[in-house]
């Protein structure tokens, strides 16, 4: 990476985090590794070897590093003071709206200071937009932690065009209304001229919320709306589409990687050191409560207490990924989580004989893709998902055609992978079922199911999200007067 001086890009990206997070050990190395998540996962790909500009924080408090170059792209670092971390971050971001917009699986806390912090940083990532984007630029802004900027980009510069994309779900305006700051929200967002969602559903319950909500004019996937109240859109009436967009995996890269002697060698290797099970059961989450891991517990620990799946033959590895670790919830779920797997291990495991393999690390791409080699069933229960980018990854990783595929109703990716054991988490006793027929069905159905999802994941790859993406912004309706920066 080499640093160097500003200049202004035709086409920007702002995402809360950047593609790299930095850290700093004891000693004063600095190291940039990989930032979580599947946002990161799929725009990596996108825009290597794209020249653009990545507006994003870099992973730690405090003042931002000089913005740099990796490759043709620019790293443009917004600060984030510790303030600013326990609320707009972990507080606003992760304690409000992750929680609202995902069933409300724990109950979300509202703060007025929360709110204030959510702002002040959305206004932060707007001013560092206009200061990279070129005139008439491609502005693509990402997520739930940046729903003010788009009103607050075309505040300032009516030049550019602006798509917003959530990478998690639009929840129901039943639960939106909850929002003390529901209009503000969506005044915000309809600064963009195309927002995209993961599922038709998610777009469809952000059009009744601005229905209901705001008493904006829908008709079919358009929302017209007379942002005249709080001055921020620029006085003018605003016209924006919504639509899904459903998110993928570089599944070309991905079946290349998962293809290639090293991590075929290391796969048998894994396999090896479980002590060659014939069943390995695999789940690989963030340490979330939206990933329903209590509920896969529950279910593996009365298979194993049934009788119907034990170890040395059967094994389960869960991956749960660090995640959030000083927010609350994420606390108390790690506590559960790892008190259950304790005692499942405590319950039924022997010397030598591991009946759950738990492991709360982060991994390489070669490491991740072996994993997926090994699992002869994948286990995604997720209790709400965005997409699960994790399920698609699993498919696409399979390239020797086996493995199979529990997927949970909740995540956007069924509405794509129609061929997995699909399953409800909740049901315990259907879940259980679901993991039984997963194993035991015979080869040629577990292959043929496989093949229809391996198809569709290639077909519908992240390239083609990302065109689909830009083609939508393009033909969006309200195009902006060029030429008119101040
Ligand atoms: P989310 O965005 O909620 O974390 P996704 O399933 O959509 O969920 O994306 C997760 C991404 O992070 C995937 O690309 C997955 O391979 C990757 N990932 C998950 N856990 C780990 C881990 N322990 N080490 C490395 N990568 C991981
Ligand atoms: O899309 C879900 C998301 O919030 C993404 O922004 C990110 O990919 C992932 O979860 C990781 O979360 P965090 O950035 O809070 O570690």
């Amino acid at each position: 990476m080499v640093s160097s001086t500003s200049s202004t890009f035709d086409f920007v990206v702002a995402a809360n985090r950047l593609p790299v997070d930095r850290s700093v050990s004891l000693d004063g190395t600095v190291t940039w590794t990989t930032s979580p998540g599947g946002l990161v996962t799929a725009m990596e790909s996108v825009m290597r070897d794209r020249e653009a500009a990545w507006v994003g924080w870099a992973g730690f408090p405090g003042d931002a590093p000089a913005p740099f170059d990796d490759g043709r792209l620019r790293l443009h670092p917004v600060g984030l003071s510790a303030e600013d971390l326990t609320d707009y971050y972990e507080g606003f971001s992760n304690d409000t709206l992750w929680p609202l917009y995902h069933d409300v699986i724990v109950p979300p806390t509202y703060h007025r200071s929360w709110w204030n912090a959510y702002r002040r940083v959305n206004e932060r990532f707007a001013e560092a937009v206009c200061e990279v984007a070129a005139e008439g630029a491609t502005v693509w802004i990402h997520d739930y932690q940046l729903q003010l900027v788009p009103a607050m980009v075309r505040d300032r510069r009516p030049d550019v065009r602006i798509g917003w994309f959530n990478h998690i779900p639009f929840p129901p305006v039943e639960l939106f209304a909850q929002l003390p700051w529901r209009a503000q929200v969506l005044r915000g967002l309809l600064g963009a001229d195309f927002l995209g969602f993961q599922r038709p559903d998610d777009a469809r319950n952000f059009l009744r919320s601005c229905r209901a909500v705001l008493d904006a004019t829908v008709k079919g996937d358009t929302v017209r709306w007379q942002g005249s109240d709080d001055g921020r859109l620029g006085g003018s009436p605003r016209v924006a589409r919504a639509a899904a967009v459903p998110i993928s995996i570089d599944a070309q890269g991905l079946r290349e990687l998962a293809d290639s002697p090293a991590v075929r060698a290391r796969a048998a290797e894994i396999r090896e050191s479980l002590g060659n099970p014939q069943v390995v059961l695999l789940g690989v989450d963030r340490l979330d409560y939206t990933k329903g891991l209590r509920h896969r517990l529950r279910a593996i620990g009365e298979l194993l207490a049934d009788g119907e799946i034990a170890p040395p033959e059967v094994t389960f590895v869960q991956v749960a990924t660090p995640s959030r670790e000083r927010v609350e919830a994420y606390r108390t779920l790690r506590q559960q989580i790892e008190g259950t797997v304790g005692r499942i291990n405590g319950d039924f495991s022997h010397l030598g004989d591991t009946a759950v393999h738990y492991l709360h690390q982060s991994y390489g791409r070669e490491e991740m893709a072996a994993l997926f080699q090994v699992a002869d069933v994948m286990l995604v229960t997720p209790l709400r998902d965005g997409m699960n980018l994790v399920a698609k990854e699993y498919v696409t990783a399979r390239h020797d055609g086996g493995g199979a595929l529990v997927l949970s109703e909740f995540t956007g990716a069924a509405e794509e992978l129609h061929s997995a054991y699909l399953c409800n988490p909740h049901d315990i006793a259907g879940l259980k079922e679901t993991i039984l027929r997963a194993i035991r069905d015979d080869h040629e159905e577990k292959r043929r199911r496989m093949r229809m999802m391996r198809r569709q994941v290639r077909t519908r790859d992240v390239q083609a999200w990302a065109d689909d993406f830009l083609r939508a912004l393009e033909m969006a309706p309200a195009r902006p007067p060029r030429a008119r920066r101040s």
